[in-house]
């Protein structure tokens, strides 16, 4: 077998211009999610920075959830924004809405949901919230990539939604992650603050590019390495829900009416 090594020739620079190896796995992602744009990125955190930089979120208040991830908000804590907690939902873990809704003020530009667990947050209602109160949907989908809610891909009618690629995930990678929108705008915005100055001006057309950006790029040998375990992937979505579905049976039958926070749809 290969090893990570031997995945990556020295002088090869088609990832600063996001080609080679970043280009097909993002293909495969938007794909995966069905969403329109991704760029690969270092990791989780680093892709909710990025996105939180692409939606200009530093210094803004921003709803989020009580029960996260710390890296859920690792970001948006070191840009600067003021966070507004909302209750999560007992039943799925995710953002209760109703909750999210009560602390939205006239100062609150986004709201960020996780899909913990890989138990989709209630997205349609999440987006309702968002639309009526012109806020953007940030969605931290870290655990939940292959998670559906209907036929769709858990999270995608987010404004901006990102995965991590670290140990354990659905995507094992060992490091990595990404940020999948369906805006033109946000993807542009997400290279121009992420990506090297040779991508932003073949992707964008830039003639005055932005040097300054904060390198969030992923490393071409990890993507190069996604194209063998998107596989073993679907293997790990497969396995996971088969013991998650095997567990909610277990917790069924003990009668002891305990609260799976699983299962609300199809989960990862
Ligand atoms: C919900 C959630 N958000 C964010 C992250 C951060 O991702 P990464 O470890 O790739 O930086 C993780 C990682 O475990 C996570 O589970």
């Amino acid at each position: 077998m290969p090893t990570i090594a031997d995945r990556y020739t020295p002088g090869d620079s088609r990832h600063l211009v996001g080609g080679g190896p970043i280009a097909s796995l993002e293909a495969h992602l938007c794909e995966a999610v069905g969403m329109r744009h991704a760029v690969c990125v270092a990791n989780g955190t680093l892709g909710l920075m990025g996105a939180a930089m692409a939606m200009d979120l530093a210094d803004r208040e921003v709803v989020v959830p009580a029960l996260a991830h710390a890296a859920s908000v690792a970001g948006l804590l070191q840009l600067g924004a003021r966070l507004r907690v909302a209750d999560v939902d007992p039943d799925t873990l995710t953002l209760d809405v109703a909750a999210a809704r009560r602390v939205v003020t006239t100062k609150t530009e986004a709201v960020l949901a996780v899909d913990l667990f890989g138990t989709p947050s209630n997205t349609a209602s999440v987006r309702a919230l968002a639309d009526e109160r012109g806020l953007l949907y940030l969605a931290d989908a870290a655990q939940a990539l292959g998670a559906t809610t209907g036929s769709t891909h858990a999270s995608s009618a987010a404004d901006a939604v990102v995965l991590s690629f670290t140990t354990g995930k659905a995507l094992d990678l060992g490091e990595g992650g990404a940020v999948l929108t369906n805006r033109r705008d946000i993807y542009e915005r997400v290279v121009w603050h992420t990506q090297h100055p040779y991508r932003q001006r073949r992707d964008l057309g830039l003639h005055l590019v932005n040097p300054f950006a904060i390198n969030m790029r992923m490393h071409p040998a990890t993507a190069d390495l996604a194209t063998r375990e998107l596989s073993g992937m679907q293997k790990r979505i497969a396995v996971h829900r088969e013991t998650v579905a095997r567990a909610r049976r277990i917790v069924e039958a003990s009668g002891l009416g305990l609260c799976l926070p699983i299962g609300v749809t199809s989960m990862l």
